[in-house]
């Protein structure tokens, strides 16, 4: 099969607040083949939650409008059109997302076995109890959770952190799903148990041969899993390639900018890291021209004016006037 497994197209979503509509995510395209994963990456308010959140049809549709000319095709069918029914049976079985404070997706009061086994029995009935227990075992053992006979009779607060993403992990591939969106899966974790569950969530869609949406603010995660990268700025996608593309040959200076933030391990420079001036403009704020000309230290008239759009070749793009000027190639040396 030559059909992606998703495949966005000019994805649009506005906010209603009061009489304004406010748009969130700006014409965002990108597509996704079956067993890949692609990073989205960009800073806190660019727009990624939202486009994780409209995939999964999670937006309430009285705040929150997906335009009728987006398309969310999955497996070439319309998610962006379908009935609330439809949904509810592509999410947890065909679409599962993984969301950064396991906590809030966790129920408290009940024990994870029996998160687990309602998992599973919402979507396949048809499963006997006894067999259904065996295999949230097994996939509590698969994330790397010791003695998961033990462990699945405990409550979430009994739990660490990591070990709580483990379990949020092994929920969300309990039913096999083809595709998994994780928003920030490892964002409220120390860095050494950040790269155990990235290893663990990698070897596991490897496995089962699940595509990954893994959105993050940090290039350093992106860097672990990603074959496709898209950076986002302000709600627009700003560059789009193989991680190869993008790791080291970046074009847009946002994207060089995130790359230079990256804290590199035992550098002993984690305290003064680079980081880029100013902040994501809010969604009635947005400057005209290139989002990014308020902050780039290359903007020209032309890109406080216009919309540079998407250019380049070869599945590498990037939204920037200047890509091929060689003041800017030369600040792409990162080392
Ligand atoms: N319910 C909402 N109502 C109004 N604006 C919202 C709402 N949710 C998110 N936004 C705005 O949409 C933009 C994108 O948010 P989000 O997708 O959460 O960013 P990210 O996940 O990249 O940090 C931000 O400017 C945010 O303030
Ligand atoms: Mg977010």
């Amino acid at each position: 099969m030559d059909e992606h497994l998703l495949e966005v197209k000019n994805l649009k979503v506005s906010f209603k607040v009061g009489k304004k509509k406010l748009t969130a995510v700006d014409n965002v395209t990108f597509s996704l083949d079956r067993g890949k994963v692609i990073g989205i990456v960009g800073e806190s308010g660019c727009g990624k939650s939202v486009t994780a959140t409209s995939i999964m049809r999670l937006v309430s549709p009285s705040v929150c409008e997906i335009d009728e000319n987006s398309q969310i095709l999955f497996e070439g069918e319309d998610l962006s059109k379908a009935s609330e029914a439809r949904m509810r049976k592509v999410r947890g079985n065909e679409i599962s997302m993984i969301f950064q404070e396991p906590m809030s997706s966790l129920n408290p009061v009940y024990r994870i076995g029996d998160q687990m086994l309602e998992m599973i029995r919402t979507h396949h009935r048809e499963i006997p109890k006894k067999e259904a227990l065996k295999q949230c075992i097994e996939m509590l053992a698969r994330v790397g959770i010791p003695s998961p006979e033990q462990r699945i009779r405990e409550f979430p607060h009994q739990m660490s952190g990591g070990m709580r993403q483990r379990v949020m992990i092994a929920m969300a591939l309990l039913c096999q799903p083809k595709l998994l969106i994780a928003d920030e899966p490892t964002t409220a974790l120390d860095v050494t148990i950040q790269a155990q569950i990235l290893r663990i969530l990698k070897k596991l869609a490897e496995e089962s041969d699940t595509s990954v949406i893994l959105i993050t603010h940090d290039m350093g995660v992106v860097a672990e899993m990603a074959d496709h990268v898209m950076v986002m700025y302000a709600g627009k996608s700003v560059e789009y390639g193989t991680a190869e593309d993008i790791f080291d040959h970046p074009m847009h200076p946002y994207t060089v900018g995130l790359l230079k933030s990256i804290p590199k391990l035992g550098s002993g420079q984690e305290d003064h890291l680079f980081t880029i001036e100013g902040t994501v403009p809010g969604l009635d704020e947005m400057p005209a021209g290139c989002r990014f000309s308020t902050r780039c230290p290359y903007a020209t008239e032309q890109c406080k004016k216009e919309d540079p759009g998407m250019q380049g070749e070869a599945g590498h793009f990037v939204r920037c006037f200047r890509f091929m000027d060689p003041e800017i190639q030369d600040s792409r040396e990162v080392e």
